[in-house]
C-alpha cells in the first residue's frame, strides 16, 4: 500500500550568491514577489497538496525565515484595533500550527542531497516531498498537488520535469527517458549537470520531488557528485539501479527560476500582472516601456 505524503522538506541552506549583496543579510526565500516572500508561495503549494509537516533545512543567517512563521501579537492587535480585517486574514496564512514546523541546521553547504539528508531523523519509513522555494510555479492546480495525484498511480519516486532549450540543459539534472507516457515519463537514468553535448534528453528536473524513503538511505552513503557536492539527483538515480521506479512528471504551469535575477524579475512582472489591484497600472507602464524601447531602436 502506498503511504500518503504528509511531510515536506524545504532546503533553504544555500548561500544565495547570485543575489549578493541582498543575501548578505536577508535569506533569498524572504525576497518578495509583489508582497509575498518566495517561501509563502512554497508553503501554500505544499498545503494545497495535503502536506501537514514542514521541515526547513536552514543555515546561518536565516533567522528572518524562522520569525516569518511566528505569530506577531503586537502587529495583529494593532490591525484589529484599526479594523483591518483583510490584512489580518492575510497574516493568518503565515502562521503555522504548533509542532507543524521544524528547523534543522545544515552546518555547511555541501549540496542539495546533503541538505535533504540533514532531515533524516525527522522521517519515518515514509515517502516525502522536497520543495525548492526558488522555483516558483504559477499553475491553476498547484504543481505539488498535480504530482501527488500522479504519484498515487505510479508510486516509486517522482521528479517535476520540463523541456528546456538545448543550450540551457547542462545547468540542470536531466532525465534519460525510458518510456514517454505524456505527462508521466518513466526514467532509465538521471544525470546532474551533464557536460554540453552529453545530455540524455532536454527534459530537466526542477525543484519539486516526491521521494521514496529509500532515497534517504541512498543519501547515507554521502557520495559527492557534480561540482563536488552531494547531489540529490544521484541518490534518486541510484533507485533505478536498485530496480525501483523513478518517474518524471511534466506539470501544467509556468515555472520561474527565482534563484536567478532574470527569472525573479520575470516572475515579479507576471505575478504583478496577475493581480487585479496592480494589473492596469503595471500593464500601462510596461506598454509605455516597450513602446519607448521600440522607438529608440
Ligand atoms: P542553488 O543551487 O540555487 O544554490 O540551490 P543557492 O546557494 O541557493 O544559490 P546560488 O547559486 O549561490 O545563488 C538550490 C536549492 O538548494 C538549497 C538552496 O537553499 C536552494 O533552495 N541548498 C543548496 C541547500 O539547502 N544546501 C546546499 O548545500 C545547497
Amino acid at each position: 500500500m502506498k503511504r500518503k505524503v504528509t511531510k515536506a522538506i524545504f532546503p533553504v541552506a544555500g548561500l544565495g550568491t547570485r543575489f549578493l549583496p541582498a543575501t548578505k543579510s536577508i535569506p533569498k526565500e524572504i525576497m518578495t514577489l509583489v508582497d509575498r516572500p518566495l517561501i509563502q508561495y512554497a508553503i501554500d503549494e505544499a498545503r494545497a497538496a495535503g502536506i501537514k509537516e514542514f521541515i526547513f533545512v536552514t543555515s546561518r543567517g536565516k533567522s528572518a525565515l524562522e520569525d516569518y512563521f511566528d505569530h506577531s501579537p503586537v502587529l495583529e492587535q494593532e490591525l484589529r484595533k484599526k479594523g483591518k480585517d483583510e490584512l489580518l486574514e492575510t497574516l493568518k496564512n503565515t502562521n503555522m500550527d504548533s509542532g507543524a514546523i521544524a528547523y534543522i541546521r545544515q552546518h555547511k553547504a555541501l549540496g542539495l542531497g546533503h541538505a535533504v539528508w540533514c532531515a533524516r531523523r525527522l522521517m519515518q519509513n515514509e515517502p516525502f516531498a522536497v520543495i525548492l522555494p526558488d522555483d516558483v510555479i504559477a499553475a491553476e492546480k498547484p504543481c505539488l498537488q498535480q504530482m501527488v495525484e500522479a504519484y498515487e498511480e505510479t508510486g516509486g519516486s517522482m521528479v517535476a520535469a520540463m523541456e528546456v532549450p538545448k543550450d540551457k540543459v547542462s545547468a540542470y539534472g536531466v532525465l534519460d527517458v525510458k518510456e514517454d507516457m505524456g505527462s508521466i515519463v518513466s526514467v532509465n537514468g538521471m544525470v546532474e549537470k551533464p557536460a554540453p553535448g552529453t545530455e540524455p534528453s532536454n527534459l530537466a528536473v526542477i525543484g519539486r520531488y516526491i521521494l521514496s524513503p529509500n532515497v534517504m538511505r541512498n543519501l547515507n552513503k554521502k557520495k559527492t557528485g557534480a561540482g563536488g557536492e552531494i547531489q540529490l539527483t544521484d541518490a534518486i538515480a541510484e533507485e533505478i539501479n536498485q530496480d525501483r521506479g523513478v518517474y518524471g512528471f511534466r506539470f501544467r504551469g509556468q515555472r520561474y527560476d527565482c534563484g536567478s535575477k532574470a527569472g525573479f524579475l520575470q516572475a515579479t512582472v507576471a505575478f504583478g500582472l496577475a493581480r487585479e489591484d496592480l494589473r492596469d497600472e503595471l500593464g500601462a507602464y510596461l506598454d509605455e516601456m516597450v513602446a519607448s524601447r521600440r522607438a529608440a531602436e
